[in-house]
């Protein structure tokens, strides 16, 4: 299909919100002219105040200075497409970046994309999502601005059986990511639960359209719980989020930034060394690879064994307790087992 790169999405966050955000962020010691603000965002003198409100009616708080310009008072924590892009050249994500206050969900808007032609690399964001979704039909619900939302359209030159290796790259990415800023060792459950402490606090749901022999695109979604203070009651056994394990607020775009450097290391290894250098690091990090006694539910049946390593396509070897081998697990829950 032909690329089309002019793809324009209802509902993204206008680019003059993005362009002053960036504008005031990047300039957060000094007061910024009305003037330079209007010349910035290309709109005229007078209507600057207008934009400066719709920015504080989003909760950025901007204090005016007579005659003088607008100054940010606190940069806040929202991850706009120029502020990520600046960070993120020299990768395929700093491209094309599309950013919702609010949208049903983010890995829906990559599908169609993806279907639409956008290149590798696009990435889908949003604050908040009205029907988030997880793997197996669940749900995925998270509190606006608390985590991280995203989903990345990825065209990899394989075939669909190597797909699981995409889910177990991301994994490793976001991993290696909060690694960075949690005392204790984050752990991935096959295929990509990430958890601390054995409860989750991020989570992928990969999707894709493939032909027989090629996937056409992948989306990788990736829900990452970053500041929220609680988990709803029901979740509070199974989930956490990285301000509830460190007692600190996270910066949600540093996490982002280094997430996809890592997630672009990942990748380029992966295509040019093929799947072995992500299986030896899965097998580093994960205390799921090997030996680990799983409950494992797929495809209608629930069984019980021992992790056993992974094949070269990504997919779980485990050796059944009831006597009957190695089974290999494509996709399903896996929960350790007492
Ligand atoms: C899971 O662990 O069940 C996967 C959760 C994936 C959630 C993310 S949030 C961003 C993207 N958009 C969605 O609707 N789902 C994924």
């Amino acid at each position: 299909m032909a690329k089309k790169r002019n793809i324009t999405l209802p509902g993204t966050t206008d680019r003059r919100i993005d362009t002053l955000l960036t504008l005031l962020a990047e300039n957060a010691t000094i007061v910024v002219s009305g003037a330079k603000i209007a010349e910035e965002i290309g709109v005229s003198r007078q209507a600057v105040w207008r934009w400066i409100q719709t920015l504080r009616d989003l909760g950025v708080r901007v204090k005016g200075h007579p005659r003088t310009g607008y100054h940010i008072e606190k940069v806040p924590d929202v991850l706009m497409p120029q502020l990520l892009s600046h960070r993120l050249y020299g990768t395929p994500f700093a491209r094309r970046i599309f950013h919702f206050f609010k949208v049903e969900s983010t890995n829906t808007v990559a599908m169609q994309l993806g279907e639409q032609g956008e290149s590798h690399g696009a990435m889908v964001l949003a604050e908040e999502q009205t029907a988030g979704r997880g793997r197996a039909g669940r749900s995925w619900t998270s509190e606006k601005s608390a985590g991280i939302t995203c989903s990345i359209l990825l065209r990899p030159p394989i075939a669909p059986v190597y797909a699981p290796l995409l889910t177990l790259l991301v994994g490793l990415a976001a991993r290696d990511a909060a690694a960075e800023e949690v005392d204790s060792v984050p752990d991935i459950r096959w295929p990509n639960d990430v958890l601390i402490k054995g409860r989750k606090f991020c989570g992928i749901l990969t999707e894709m359209h493939a032909e027989p022999d090629r996937v056409l695109f992948a989306v990788a979604g990736i829900g990452m719980n970053v500041n929220q203070t609680k988990m709803p009651l029901e979740l509070e056994e199974i989930a956490t989020s990285l301000r509830i394990e460190t007692g600190k607020v996270h910066s949600r775009l540093e996490l982002l930034i280094r997430l996809l450097r890592h997630l672009d290391r990942y990748y380029n290894q992966f295509l040019e060394e093929g799947s072995a250098p992500i299986l030896r690091r899965f097998s580093e990090v994960s205390s799921f690879f090997q030996g680990k006694r799983v409950q494992i539910t797929a495809r209608g049946e629930t069984f019980t064994g021992v992790t056993a390593g992974l094949e070269p396509s990504g997919v779980l070897r485990v050796a059944r307790d009831d006597g009957r081998g190695v089974e290999l697990v494509l996709s399903g829950d896996v929960e350790e087992a007492v």
